[in-house]
């Protein structure tokens, strides 16, 4: 069976991940499909978060990514899903989830959503605080993929390369280390 993860993925967070990896453990293919849509002002055009989105899912076979506009249930139909998987973070999220869940069942029947929940550890996680917390130059090497960190921190000019303070295995972006001049003013 086929299921469609999609979402703004601006960018792909460790969350994001989480979601998909488990999903393509339950689905024969799980196609990431990111929106493109008019209505926002994402940080990251369309190609580079679908090359963000590729780049973190290489180690999984099962999984295709794509990019599409209009209706999620109509692209559904389109690529022959049944499924429309979606990740529950908390209560917060299951009003307006549900609230797609319920609008999509009535724009296709042969369509159901089916919700994960998030891992615990990445229940705060979201694009935007991934963002938020690089524009004020906090570090996000534990809440996105090692190259989806240095794209936003170049989207902010935190663009040096220094020691990880979580994480001590890999040399990645630490914007706290930078030097003023680097800094977003
Ligand atoms: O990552 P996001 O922004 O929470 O994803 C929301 C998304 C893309 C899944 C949702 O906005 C969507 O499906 N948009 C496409 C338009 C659509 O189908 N609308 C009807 C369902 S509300």
């Amino acid at each position: 069976m086929i299921a469609i993860y999609p979402g703004s993925f601006d960018p792909i967070t460790l969350g994001h991940l989480d979601i998909i990896e488990r999903g393509s453990q339950l689905f024969s293919q799980v196609i990431v499909a990111v929106l493109r849509n008019p209505n926002k002002t994402p940080l990251f055009t369309v190609q580079q978060r679908l090359e963000q989105i590729r780049q973190s899912t290489t180690h999984l076979d099962n999984v295709e990514i794509d990019a599409f506009e209009g209706l999620t249930v109509e692209y559904a139909t389109r690529s022959k899903a049944k499924v429309l998987l979606r990740g529950l973070r908390a209560i917060s999220d299951f009003e307006v989830e549900l609230q797609m869940a319920h609008t999509n069942k009535t724009l296709s029947t042969e369509i159901e959503t089916v919700f994960l929940a998030t891992s615990n550890e990445y229940s705060f996680l979201s694009s935007s605080v991934v963002k938020e917390i690089a524009r004020f130059g906090g570090s996000i090497n534990h809440l996105v993929p090692p190259h989806v960190a240095l794209d936003t921190y170049k989207c902010f000019t935190h663009n040096q390369t220094v020691s990880n303070p979580i994480r001590t295995d890999t040399t990645e972006v630490n914007p706290l280390n930078s030097s003023p001049s680097n800094r977003e003013m």
